[in-house]
């Protein structure tokens, strides 16, 4: 039998405050993923740079954080089998210039940065990630 698998998926401040949420949430519900939890909220500094903290020291860390707290976002527990690579397809490259057709990044994203959406890139992270932003009664299946 197939395990789930659950990662942590952000709609970002570009494509929330572009309109392209509902667009995301249809897109994620058409790929199958079960939405256990999801929340609006607008980071500060702080929040977003706890987030982002594997990615500190790097050129582009203090844009990402301005960037992030630059408006609301929607994050999102998924859950279904392959999760994680699964939402990486959907949202396609980091880079919207490589990212496939079809894929969110290629619709909604404008840059490397401001990427539209972002998902968990392996288990430990998505652990990480989901609980950084819920709690465990959010996270019941
Ligand atoms: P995300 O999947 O949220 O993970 C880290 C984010 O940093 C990434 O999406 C991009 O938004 C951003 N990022 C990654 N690499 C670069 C880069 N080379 N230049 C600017 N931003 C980057």
């Amino acid at each position: 039998m197939t395990q789930n698998e659950r990662t942590l998926a952000i709609i970002k401040p570009d494509a929330v405050a572009d309109g392209h949420a509902g667009a995301i949430l249809t897109l994620i519900e058409k790929a199958g993923f079960k939405i256990l939890a999801m929340r609006m909220m607008h980071l500060n500094r702080q929040q977003a740079e706890g987030f982002y903290d594997v990615h500190r020291g790097k050129p582009f860390f203090e844009s990402l954080v301005k960037f992030m707290t630059e408006g609301r976002i929607i994050v999102l527990a998924l859950e279904r089998e392959n999760a994680i690579l699964k939402w990486r397809e959907v949202m396609g490259a980091t880079n919207p210039v490589n990212a496939a057709e079809g894929t969110i990044r290629k619709l909604y994203g404008a840059s490397i940065e401001r990427n539209a959406a972002h998902g968990s890139d392996a288990p430990e992270t998505a652990d990480y990630e989901l609980r950084y932003f819920f709690s465990s009664v959010d996270l019941l299946p």
